[in-house]
């Protein structure tokens, strides 16, 4: 057995599976590469990638971690408010616009909140859902302008990133500050423009090393085009008002993102628990932290043993690569006519044969915070103990996505 493997049965060996841990001490040393990787520029953790809140204030107690950034405005709402959050929920950026008109309401009507909480606008339609909440000019909502960031280098005939914000150029950019600023119940506090295409795509794909060569040299054409767009955006809008702050940049990008002069902060999350999606990036640490044990049920034939559940798939494309990975012991993998299971999995290879009933198979699931909606607490181990056991959003009560 595997000394990672022989730490967390022996830490876990009280626990009933199925069950998800996060190691702590993996989970720092992540944050700290993505420290080291943001060199000097603060980091806003990405909620949507941790969804818990123990380990939000874990990390936020790092240096170089500053602010939230939240994904839907409910979820703001709450980590401002509830007395489990609010010291470490000060400054929390909405990354997705909103079109709850309760939520807004409430955050109107919660100048405590308001305080802390800048929503995520693209046009005009946002600013009248967010005024027609009737704000006081005396506390003014906070907005951020959401910039496109993907590269177009035939014009509209080629689009290389995601579809997210139709503000593209200074000149709408610059539009739609006017539209803000000429609002006295609204407040223009910064500028994003999150490049998915490089933040969000590892830049060396397994066993497509020419592949590999074009997506890098693509990304790098659109880093250059960006860089120029996003320095002509913000100065554009800097001579309407001053911005607070221009956050870009995800875990995949820290290293050259933080170097935009242009860019005052960046964001990350999913380098913390550091899922399957992110092993194929060539700056980013490669040390799993957040896992889930399937218990083996049943062994129906030589060289498969059938774990508990498993069907964990990860959102984006319909592709394997959402698929969750079976870890430790190495050398399963899964049926291509059954893949990872609703209720069961079968898992084959030579690996299986050295399995019984009643044993764990570990698991790492594709995306990073999407595996909290499968279980209510993560047990945090260190060493070879379990020293918390903290609940996720969802054993919270709490399911924002
Ligand atoms: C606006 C925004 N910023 C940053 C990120 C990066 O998050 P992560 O580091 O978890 O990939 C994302 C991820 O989708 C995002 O949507």
């Amino acid at each position: 057995m595997s000394s990672l493997r022989r730490r967390y049965a022996t830490a876990t060996a009280h626990l009933q599976a199925p069950f998800a841990i996060v190691d702590l001490t993996a989970l720092r040393d992540n944050a700290a590469d993505l420290v080291r990787r943001a060199g000097g520029t603060p980091i806003r953790v990405a909620s949507k990638s941790v969804r818990c809140r123990a380990l939000l204030r874990e990390v936020l107690a790092f240096p170089g971690f500053s602010g939230i950034m939240a994904y839907t405005l409910p979820e703001a709402l709450w980590l401002a408010t509830d007395p489990e959050s609010a010291d470490i929920a000060t400054d929390i950026l909405v990354a997705y616009p909103t079109v709850d008109t309760d939520a807004i309401a409430r955050l109107a009507a919660t100048p405590e909140a308001a305080a802390k909480i800048t929503l995520m606008v693209d046009s005009v339609h946002h600013l009248d859902l967010i005024t027609a909440a009737a704000p006081d000019p005396a506390a003014p909502i906070r907005v951020c302008l959401d910039i496109d960031t993907s590269w177009q280098p035939l014009g509209r005939a080629v689009r290389i990133g995601a579809y997210r914000s139709p503000i593209r150029t200074p000149q709408q950019a610059v539009a739609l500050a006017r539209a803000i600023v000429r609002r006295p119940q609204l407040h223009l506090d910064g500028i994003m423009a999150y490049e998915a295409q490089i933040a969000g795509v590892g830049d060396a794909p397994p066993g497509r090393p020419l592949y590999g060569a074009v997506l890098r040299w693509v990304q790098q054409q659109s880093r250059r085009e960006l860089a120029h767009r996003r320095a002509a955006i913000v100065n554009a809008v800097q001579d309407i008002t001053e911005l607070r702050f221009v956050n870009g940049g995800g875990t995949g990008s820290l290293h050259t993102t933080s170097r935009d002069p242009a860019v005052t902060e960046v964001a990350a999350g999913s380098g913390l628990y550091q899922p399957r999606l992110f092993d194929h990036y060539r700056s980013v640490n490669r040390r799993p932290a957040a896992l889930f044990a399937l218990p083996v049920v049943r062994r129906p034939a030589p060289g498969v043993a059938t774990v508990l559940g498993g069907g964990y798939l990860a959102s984006g494309t319909p592709d394997p690569s959402r698929l969750p990975q079976p870890y430790l012991p190495a050398g399963l993998r899964f049926s291509a006519t059954e893949g990872a299971g609703e209720v069961q999995t079968p898992l084959l290879g030579a690996a299986a044969d050295t399995l019984a009933v009643g044993d764990l198979v570990w698991m790492r699931h594709a995306k990073a915070g999407e595996l909290c909606e499968h279980f209510t607490h993560l047990h945090l181990v260190e060493g070879n103990r379990v020293t918390a056991t903290v609940p996720t959003y969802r054993g919270e009560g709490k399911a924002f996505l």
